[in-house]
């Protein structure tokens, strides 16, 4: 039986920088994964079979029973799996839960089936299953451009504290890219400057969410969230992806559980969490 950790994801940064073609949308992204996690336990079976702590998402149209799929049909078609799904990240966060547990999948089934897989391929069926299915399959600090398919890992930076702050409702991600004006675009420089930066040994600042000004006119609730955070922490806070959670980076884990108790009294779903280094 393997254990996999499927870790969620911030964006210390995220400006959008266009449309596409293919009508996503182009992004500069720093993100970082971090220590809250769910846990995919994964063993050898006849066919491909999901089980889930949370029935709800016991389907195939998760992206863990997607990517086994995909990866089966395309390098081992003749291999079952039985995966078991433990979520701890909420759905519908901005979190990129579900993309990392597909990630997780295709990370473990590999060692499973024993397939020597070239980065491209990994990459060509993370990609395909999700924008953030890439960068989740390395993790870590990374700035992430394109649609998401172009990773470049950062130096692993001192461990930085974070709560996070999520209102009672998730969000779909489409609709907050479909309610994105051309006037909030961004031309990626703040976040370029930002990787820079770290990459010569400068402390790493948070940077903008492009996002989060169509995600608060959607959902005042989110933007509520928002300031609560802000003044709890009295510090910078960006919301993470397409929402609706809220980060803020604290000083200490102590300081982080303070705000968590605070946020909890509040109403919200809370974690306390820290930057985690990436998979080796
Ligand atoms: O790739 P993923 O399935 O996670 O994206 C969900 C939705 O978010 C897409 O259907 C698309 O509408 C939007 N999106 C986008 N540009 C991106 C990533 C996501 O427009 N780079």
């Amino acid at each position: 039986m393997l254990e996999i950790r499927a870790p969620a994801k911030i964006n210390l940064s995220l400006e959008v920088v266009g449309k596409r073609s293919d009508g996503y949308h182009d992004l500069v992204s720093l993100m970082q994964t971090v220590s809250l996690h769910d846990t995919l336990s994964i063993q050898d079976g006849p066919s491909v079979e999901l089980t889930c702590s949370d029935p709800d998402l016991q389907s195939e149209s998760n992206l863990v029973w997607q990517a086994a799929v995909l990866l089966r049909n395309r390098y081992a078609p003749d291999s079952g799996c039985r995966i078991h799904l433990e979520k701890r990240i909420p759905v519908g966060a901005g979190l990129a839960g579900g993309s990392s547990d597909a990630a997780a999948a295709i990370v473990g089934l590999q060692r499973l089936w024993n397939l020597r897989l070239q980065r491209s391929q990994q990459i060509s069926i993370a990609a395909h299953i999700g924008s953030d299915v890439p960068f989740l399959l390395v993790g870590g600090l990374a700035l992430v451009e394109g649609r998401g398919e172009r990773v470049t890992q950062l130096p692993t930076l001192p461990v930085q504290w974070y709560v996070l702050a999520k209102p009672p409702f998730a969000v779909s991600t489409a609709s907050i890219f479909a309610g994105l004006r051309q006037d909030e675009w961004h031309d990626g420089q703040l976040t370029r400057v930002l990787a820079s930066n770290v990459r010569s040994g400068d402390a790493l600042e948070l940077g903008v969410n492009g996002l989060q000004p169509t995600l608060f006119r959607l959902c005042p609730e989110a933007q509520r969230c928002f300031h609560d955070v802000a003044r709890v922490t009295a510090g910078r806070c960006l919301v993470s992806g397409s929402g609706p959670t809220v980060f803020a980076r604290c000083r200490s884990r102590t300081m982080a559980e303070q705000a968590a108790t605070e946020l909890r009294a509040c109403g919200y779903w809370t974690a306390v969490t820290h930057s985690d280094a990436p998979e080796s």
